[in-house]
């Protein structure tokens, strides 16, 4: 048990039940360190993951799925283990080009990247010619392919002031179109944004998970657990991908990366996260000085087909089509222009 301990000794710490579970999983998380050395991989693992899972990886390899895939494109080990979903491996794919990405289950979708595929981004186009694409990195790579830049949820309106234009086409993502419309009002910036559903009728991305939280559950959350609005050291932080009303009712919104970094600054005593329940899971073994609001129950089953049993699989299979993600030459490399053009006007 004594590399266990080590492992996940904060995690222990936030969670004493988690202890069991380790126990319980003890063969199957040794063998998958030993196959981890032993083959030279490296295990990224992101804010969603279940914490026995997210310290699978080394410290500096967890985070949100931009950092990571950059992360995979500096490392000099040739194998990377995503343990995300599918549009996150294939952007570390479209980075590493050459290394051998593997993922645990590549049946692990996401509601928000799934219904707006490359037709979509074609359609949009034709209704706005010459419109400048801005595409969320929760997408597929042949979406990526037809944008002109990528952005994530901790710099979309620095990308899209960047571009300069009086009109922006942004996707998939509808809820975060619409907070980005508002953000840029707020900043008096006259910049329309076009996105799926916006008097057009192209399938919506909306995140399932980030759909769920309402301004009557914010509500509830600040009086039961006294988090007054505007209050220095009790807050919540809500994910862009939350509805605009959810995000005028929260004290601060953010991306994952972006929430993470609030904590580490401010150190309030209470947070209530209104993300996926993991983020908080794992925030509380980092910053055991935090109160994190733990009723929650909203998990991503995309994620969560993220098991220990699967990345074992996908360490010792050598069936490449069970869980190595490929993405065309062709695409790949029109899909890296628009991620590029965004990571040299955001470092
Ligand atoms: P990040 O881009 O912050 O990693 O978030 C990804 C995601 O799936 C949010 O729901
Ligand atoms: Fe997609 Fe939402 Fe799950 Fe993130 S949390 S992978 S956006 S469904």
């Amino acid at each position: 048990m004594a590399e266990l301990d080590a492992i996940y000794r904060d995690v222990f710490e936030a969670d004493p039940t988690l202890k069991a579970d380790a126990e319980a999983n003890r063969d199957i998380i040794e063998r998958i360190l030993e196959l981890k050395d032993r083959k030279n991989v490296l295990i990224l693992g992101h804010n969603y993951m279940h914490p026995l899972i997210y310290n699978l990886s080394e410290e500096d390899a967890r985070g949100d799925s931009l950092a990571l895939s950059r992360y995979a494109a500096k490392s000099d080990k040739p194998i990377i283990l995503f343990d995300g979903v599918m549009f996150m491996g294939e952007t570390a794919k479209i980075l590493s080009p050459n290394k051998k990405v593997l993922i645990a289950d590549k049946s692990a979708g996401c509601s928000l990247a799934d219904p707006v595929r490359k037709d979509d981004v074609l359609k949009l186009k034709a209704m706005y010619p010459g419109v400048p694409v801005v595409t969320y990195v929760n997408s597929y790579a042949d979406v990526k392919a037809e944008s002109d830049i990528c952005c994530t949820s901790a710099n979309a309106v620095e990308v899209v002031l960047s571009l300069k234009s009086k009109r922006v086409i942004f996707l998939p993502d509808s809820f975060m179109g619409e907070n980005i419309q508002q953000e840029l009002a707020g900043m008096k910036k006259d910049i329309e944004i076009i996105y799926p559903g916006k008097k057009n009728a192209l399938n919506r991305g909306i995140c399932e998970v980030h759909e769920r939280f309402t301004v009557e559950d914010l509500k509830l959350i600040r009086e039961q657990y006294g988090i007054p609005k505007g209050h220095p050291k009790r807050a919540i932080l809500a994910h862009w991908e939350c509805r605009p009303e959810v995000l005028h009712e929260a004290d601060f919104h953010g991306s994952t990366s972006q929430m993470s970094k609030y904590i580490l600054e401010k150190r309030p005593e209470m947070v209530f996260l209104a993300t996926e329940c993991e983020m908080a899971a794992n925030l509380a073994a980092e910053f055991p000085q935090t109160e994190f609001v733990r009723q929650c129950n909203v998990y991503c089953r995309h994620m969560r087909k993220i098991t220990l049993n699967g990345i074992l699989s996908a360490l010792e299979t050598e069936d490449p089509e069970k869980h190595e993600i490929f993405v065309d030459e062709e695409v790949r490399l029109k899909a890296l222009k628009p991620i590029q053009r965004m990571l040299g006007i955001s470092k």
